[in-house]
């Protein structure tokens, strides 16, 4: 929604410029807009400042007599109020200071809603936590059709609660169940799924909304019939209780991550009392919730991610790009590309295999328009933007070439010398390879400076890290520009050095590899993997290598135990069921037996281990220090070797790239609350008694001996 947009439909009678995030517009009818418009920025964030000039305005407006209604829009083109200004909550936030935001938030909701005359809410885009917050103290919500628009509480996320009084209306508009959902899960709805729920009144397009919000506030506050169906709907409070905190012991949340379980007493317990005394619970819950490490970690990786996402003006969204190979990874990338609006040629070597490609492409389409992501017409309208082919015909005026085909050193070489000769001189080409050398594949070109990795995770459309990978002889400028176009693609890069596994994959793959050999010493696929699954990692690593594909997991491991023949090698097992074909979910068994989306453990799996009835049993702490032990040790090999930037880059890589435990704050993070020397000692212990590939790394040692940590500062809090 534009400014030229409102005033087309409702001119205003005068204009008052405030030198603030905001600005009011007083129209004829004696309608007040209030247009959120941050300077210099393409978000509107509530940070004090904000809010303590909007006290000011609305205390100014509450007594005016001449005002007929109170909306609030956005000037942004796709957002907003994107939530509070995560930087004025810090790192390092006082209760003190924590009790003084919630009050001055909670303080300005309050005088919305207790707004004399109808206020509405005029929703175009982003509408995130305190905006969300801003939006359900307002009478009225009417939200645009566009894509962008998400409204919801996701405040959980960064282990906070919403306390501007999210908790407490949220619960009295959909009832206990409906908020507890929202606000547990994050969960931010696209409009028309917001319109389903309740939580907003009515949907429009982005033109129309100020006119439809100016509409419902002309037809007054008229809330009794919703105030008594709200008061009903709390009187299940106890019972939604019960079931949701089932659920969070159930799946393990509730002993890692404290927000939810408090948002959900927030929401259950205060609604039944009165709004004052929910909101006085939210501001406890609050504080006790942001002075956590698990919150202080969760708001670390915000920030670190926030970093990595910041665009440098190299490069933009490509308008015009081709994916070499429509296999899983050529499909994801074409489709995630042509979704943000870029024009992609997706070619493969026969009509079959495009076929099975744009198959795969219009399921992703059809997923995201069943969650609401797009609508049938978008949807369309995208998947039209891939040219699907089987012709190696010139590529003409490209920006980008990502290659996906088989990982095949020969393959690949061949498609990119080709591609030189296809595509203009100044198309930068992508090798998506997950384990082989950039400057190998590029190595056939003539223009080697043009060539880099660009390594996407699967599945594309979930996992946001892209490792960009500069050959030897690529040029930086290539490396800016591909950082950039990741950026413009919604996507995380971080720059890794060209060695065998990158990092994230190096770092991972002596993880599932010690699950492996754990397995084959005789224990459970539930006792690793439960072990794993409590510690806060998605899944355990044997149920993640049956995701992966045994196969392609194989491959990764063998490239990596040529290179580090010293301490990887490839299980026996694994061969083993390479050999019988039992490559994990997608031949139906692997570690697990699939049937649809169950999977129990497999036991011709165990049977085909060598049995070792002489297996001394580990406990959960035991299994735990082998597997995360280890990958720590690579991981700071990974640093000695300078195959990432610092150690917060590996932290986020391994949280974007593997969902490591991001209430740890990544491995690194992890390393240190237990303390290097900790670690080490450990490490050498079991190099010791169990194998030579636990001996600790230089820098692990070295750390240990000068009792430094990997993050500066940082403090060793936990046992193992
Ligand atoms: P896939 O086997 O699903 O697809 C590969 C596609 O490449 C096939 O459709 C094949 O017909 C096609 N192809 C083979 N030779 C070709 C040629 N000369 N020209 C054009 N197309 C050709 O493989 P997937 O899983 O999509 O992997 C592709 C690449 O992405 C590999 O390098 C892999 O290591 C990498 N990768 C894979 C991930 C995964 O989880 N599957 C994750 C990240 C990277």
């Amino acid at each position: 929604m534009t400014d030229s947009n409102d005033r087309s439909e409702v001119p205003p009678a005068s204009a008052a410029k405030s030198p603030s995030s905001f600005r009011t517009d007083e129209r004829d009818d004696g309608i007040r807009v209030v247009t959120f418009d941050r300077p210099d920025s393409s978000a509107n964030l509530l940070d004090p400042t904000v809010l303590e000039s909007l006290v000011k305005l609305l205390d100014s407006l509450k007594d005016d007599p001449s005002i007929r209604g109170l909306v609030f829009a956005t000037a942004k083109p796709s957002i907003f109020i994107a939530g509070a200004d995560v930087r004025s909550l810090g790192e390092n936030l006082s209760r003190e200071d924590i009790a003084r935001l919630v009050d001055l938030g909670q303080g300005i909701m309050q005088r919305i809603a207790d707004f004399p005359v109808p206020t509405a809410a005029a929703i175009h885009g982003a509408c995130a936590g305190g905006g969300c917050e801003l939006a359900l103290a307002c009478d009225w919500r009417v939200a645009s059709d566009h894509r962008s628009t998400r409204i919801g509480l996701p405040e959980t996320q960064l282990g906070l609660i919403p306390a501007w009084g999210g908790c407490t209306r949220l619960t009295r508009l959909l009832g206990p169940a409906g908020a507890a959902d929202l606000i547990l899960n994050a969960r931010l709805l696209p409009s028309r799924h917001a319109r389903h729920r309740g939580l907003v009144d009515a949907v429009c397009p982005k033109e129309h909304v100020l006119g439809l919000a100016v509409r419902k506030i002309k037809s007054g506050k008229n809330h009794a019939c919703r105030r008594l169906v709200g008061r009903l709907r709390r009187l299940s409070a106890p019972v939604v209780e019960w079931t949701a905190r089932r659920r969070l012991e159930r799946t393990g949340i509730a002993a890692l991550y404290p927000a939810p379980g408090l948002a959900l007493s927030v929401i259950c317990r205060g609604a039944l009392k009165p709004v004052e005394a929910s909101l006085g619970m939210e501001k406890d819950a609050i504080i006790e919730a942001a002075t956590t490490d698990v919150c202080k970690n969760l708001i670390r990786i915000f920030f670190l991610r926030e970093k990595a996402s910041k665009k440098t003006g190299k490069g933009a969204l490509p308008e015009r790009m081709a994916v070499i190979g429509a296999g899983v990874m050529g499909a994801g990338i074409a489709q995630w590309f042509s979704s943000r609006g870029s024009r992609v040629v997706l070619s493969d070597v026969g009509p079959e295999q495009v076929d099975r490609g744009m198959a795969d492409v219009a399921a992703l389409y059809r997923n995201g328009v069943k969650r609401g992501i797009f609508t049938d017409h978008e949807a369309r309208r995208a998947k039209d933007r891939i040219s699907p082919t089987a012709d190696e015909a010139p590529l003409p005026r490209m920006n980008l070439v990502v290659e996906a085909a088989v990982e095949e050193l020969a393959v690949k070489q061949a498609i990119f010398r080709d591609l030189e000769a296809r595509t203009d001189p100044g198309t930068l080409l992508a090798t998506n390879t997950s384990a082989l050398s950039v400057t190998e594949i590029a190595s056939v070109c003539g223009n080697p400076e043009r060539v880099a990795g660009m390594h996407f995770f699967n599945p594309v459309h979930r996992m946001t890290l892209v490792e960009v990978v500069p050959g030897e002889k690529t040029d930086p400028e290539t490396i800016e520009q591909l950082l950039d176009i990741a950026r413009a693609a919604g996507k995380v890069p971080v720059t890794v050095a060209d060695r065998p596994g990158f990092l994230v994959n190096r770092i991972l793959m002596p993880g599932l590899v010690e699950a492996v050999l754990l397995f084959e010493e005789g224990m459970t696929v539930r006792e690793i993997d439960e072990t794993m699954t409590r510690f806060g990692l998605p899944m355990g690593p044997l149920r993640l290598l049956d995701e992966v594909g045994l196969d392609v997991a194989g491959h990764v491991a063998r490239t990596l135990a040529a290179a580090y023949p010293d301490r990887m090698k490839v299980p026996e097992l694994l061969d083993t069921l390479l050999r019988k074909g039992r490559l994990g979910k997608k031949t139906g068994a692997g570690f697990y037996h699939h049937r649809g989306k169950r999977a129990t453990p497999s036991r011709t799996t165990a049977w085909l281990r060598k049995s070792r009835q002489d297996h001394t049993p580990l406990n959960s702490q035991a299994i735990r220090e082998r597997i995360l032990f280890g990958m720590i040790n690579e991981a700071a090999r990974c640093l000695e070797e300078r195959i990432v930037g610092s150690a917060e880059e590996l932290d986020l890589a391994m949280i974007l790239g593997t969902g490591f435990a991001p209430f740890r704050g990544g491995p690194m993070r992890y390393a240190d609350t237990i303390g290097p020397a900790r670690i080490a000692a450990r490490l050498s212990a079991l190099a010791e008694s169990t194998s030579k590939r636990f001996t600790p790394c230089a820098l692990l040692r070295r750390k240990a001996d000068n009792n430094e940590t990997f993050h500066p500062g940082a403090k060793t809090t936990e046992h193992p």
